[in-house]
């Protein structure tokens, strides 16, 4: 009977028995253990059939226009998803409902205009969020709240006149190092709520090639983020630019044109409480090391105190202390750094003739010097080097059977080159890097994570930050 079908419903019939055997992996998708790559399919509805281990989707470059509530719902694994360069114009009530293992999200490169109150409400994993180059006018106050984990997000090229920076709060969103809202058409901002946002989050602001319209208190946030050194200021001077008096055909550089702001008080500003600027520290036991002191503060009468983690007040001393020390300058030194000297450091500066505070804080993490997890990589290579010097010693130093010993100058010195040594041991050497990456990719999280450290290394700050986690 079989021989009597026409061969193309031979193959449909094959393809679906596959299908069915195989279950999960849409034909127009390309399936990966846990990696559903449904890219540049001309696909204008989601397909069905998605199995529920799938970490990562992959539906960029298609033509999706609308995503339905609940769409993601049986993929409880579902860790990225990508969705760029579709034609989603808005992202309705409850599409992310039981989503909420998510931690990647790109939406860029679409057609979304509002993104409304709740639209991502429940997604309190996620890390990323790319929205830039979309036609986005309008973010709704809550749009953000909720999603405390977040690390990252890109707004830039879009419409946004304004945008909801109360919504971010001390510790409503404590790990938020990036607010990406360059390109965009805001004028005027609310700088008091700027500058009350979270000093980390204030680092990662960027506002450049928008059409801020200069004004004093503009200048007073730029000036101390420029003060602070912070990236977003010093990467981009050229283009952070204002309109004066809003005129779009007078823009100056807000920083190269002090002279136009000379009029402006930015010391009034410093008075009111300057947002904390934290760093990160990792040093190895035994190290010296100096934590200095710098703050906003740039008067010459300041005094300087430090609190340990113990809760110890250090002051200026004259005396020469072997365990810690506080220059006149400010900077606190240890000179020979303690695994129990870990903790946060928090500097104080006062200047009295102007009756201003600075708070700085230090996170140092003093690592001993030979981390366990290091530990087995060099007893494999220690085991290496002794074999070889074994085999070596065999091969050249074992009493002779043969006629070798007429020439005893054959015994190789340049056997023993470093240079040598180094090219014999080159192998064993990547060896122990696949040790360390072997179960990594084991590890479906972290195969993911490499996975995508290398396909967005052109983000700024992408694996350094995120990846110590
Ligand atoms: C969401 O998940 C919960 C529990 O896992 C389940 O009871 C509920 O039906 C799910 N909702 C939807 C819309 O799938
Ligand atoms: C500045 O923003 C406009 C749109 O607002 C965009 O077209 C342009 O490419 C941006 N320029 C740069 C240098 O990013
Ligand atoms: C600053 O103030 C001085 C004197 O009050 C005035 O002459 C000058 O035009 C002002 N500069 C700007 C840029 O407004
Ligand atoms: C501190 O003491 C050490 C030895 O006790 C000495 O070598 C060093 O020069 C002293 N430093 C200062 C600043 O006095
Ligand atoms: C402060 O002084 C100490 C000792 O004189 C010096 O080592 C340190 O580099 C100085 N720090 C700064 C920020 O100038
Ligand atoms: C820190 O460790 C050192 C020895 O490494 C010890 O002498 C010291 O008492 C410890 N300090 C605290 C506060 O535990
Ligand atoms: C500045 O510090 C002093 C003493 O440390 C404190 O009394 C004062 O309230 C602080 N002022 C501000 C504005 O934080
Ligand atoms: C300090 O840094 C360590 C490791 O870098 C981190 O685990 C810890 O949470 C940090 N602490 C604070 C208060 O930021």
């Amino acid at each position: 009977m079989t021989s009597h079908f026409p061969p193309v419903t031979t193959v449909v019939l094959l393809c679906l028995l596959l299908h069915s055997t195989d279950g999960t992996c849409p034909s127009i998708c390309l399936c990966t253990s846990d990696t559903l790559s449904c890219g540049s399919q001309g696909l204008t509805r989601l397909p069905l059939l998605l199995h529920h281990t799938t970490a990562t989707l992959d539906l960029s470059y298609n033509r999706l226009g609308w995503i339905g509530p609940g769409s993601f719902s049986s993929l409880p694994r579902l860790d990225t998803l990508r969705l760029a360069n579709n034609q989603l114009s808005t992202i309705g009530h409850g599409v992310f409902h039981n989503a909420s293992s998510l931690r990647h999200l790109d939406l860029s490169s679409n057609r979304l205009q509002v993104m409304e109150q709740h639209c991502l409400q429940g997604l309190w994993r996620l890390e990323e969020l790319l929205l830039y180059n979309n036609r986005i006018a309008h973010v709704e106050g809550g749009m953000l709240s909720g999603l405390s984990s977040l690390r990252k997000v890109y707004f830039s090229l879009n419409q946004i006149t304004e945008f909801p920076f109360f919504s971010i709060q001390d510790h409503s969103h404590p790990f938020l190092t990036m607010l990406d809202l360059s390109s965009n058409r805001l004028t005027t901002l609310p700088w008091e709520d700027v500058k009350a946002l979270p000093g980390s989050v204030q680092k990662g602001l960027y506002l450049h090639n928008n059409s801020l319209v200069c004004e004093c208190s503009m200048y007073s946030v730029f000036w101390h983020w420029e003060q602070r050194g912070f990236d977003s200021v010093r990467e981009f001077t050229e283009e952070n630019t204002c309109l004066i008096y809003g005129e779009p055909r007078s823009s100056v550089q807000i920083l190269q044109h002090s002279r136009y702001f000379q009029n402006c008080t930015v010391g009034k500003v410093v008075s009111l409480p300057v947002a904390v600027l934290i760093s990160n520290l990792i040093v190895y036991e035994g190290e010296r090391v100096q934590l200095d002191c710098q703050t906003s503060l740039r008067g010459k009468e300041l005094s300087y105190m430090w609190v340990s983690p113990n809760q110890e007040h250090l002051t200026w001393t004259s005396f020469n202390d072997t365990l810690m020390n506080v220059f006149p300058n400010g900077t606190l030194e240890i000179p020979a750094a303690r695994v129990n000297d870990t903790g946060v450091y928090v500097c104080m500066t006062r200047d009295n003739k102007h009756m201003l505070n600075a708070t700085r804080e230090v996170n140092v993490t003093v690592v001993s010097a030979m981390p366990y997890s290091f530990s087995t990589g060099y007893t494999t290579l220690l085991g290496c080097v002794v074999s070889l010097v074994v085999i070596l010693m065999y091969l050249y130093l074992t009493p002779c059977r043969c006629g070798c010993c007429k020439q005893p100058q054959a015994i190789p010195i340049p056997a023993y080159n470093p240079g040598t040594l180094a090219s014999i041991f080159s192998p064993t050497l990547s060896n122990k890097h696949v040790v360390f990456i072997e179960p990594m990719l084991e590890d479906q999280n972290g195969g993911l994570r490499v996975a995508l450290a290398t396909e967005r290394s052109t983000l700024q700050w992408e694996w350094d930050t995120s990846g110590l986690t």
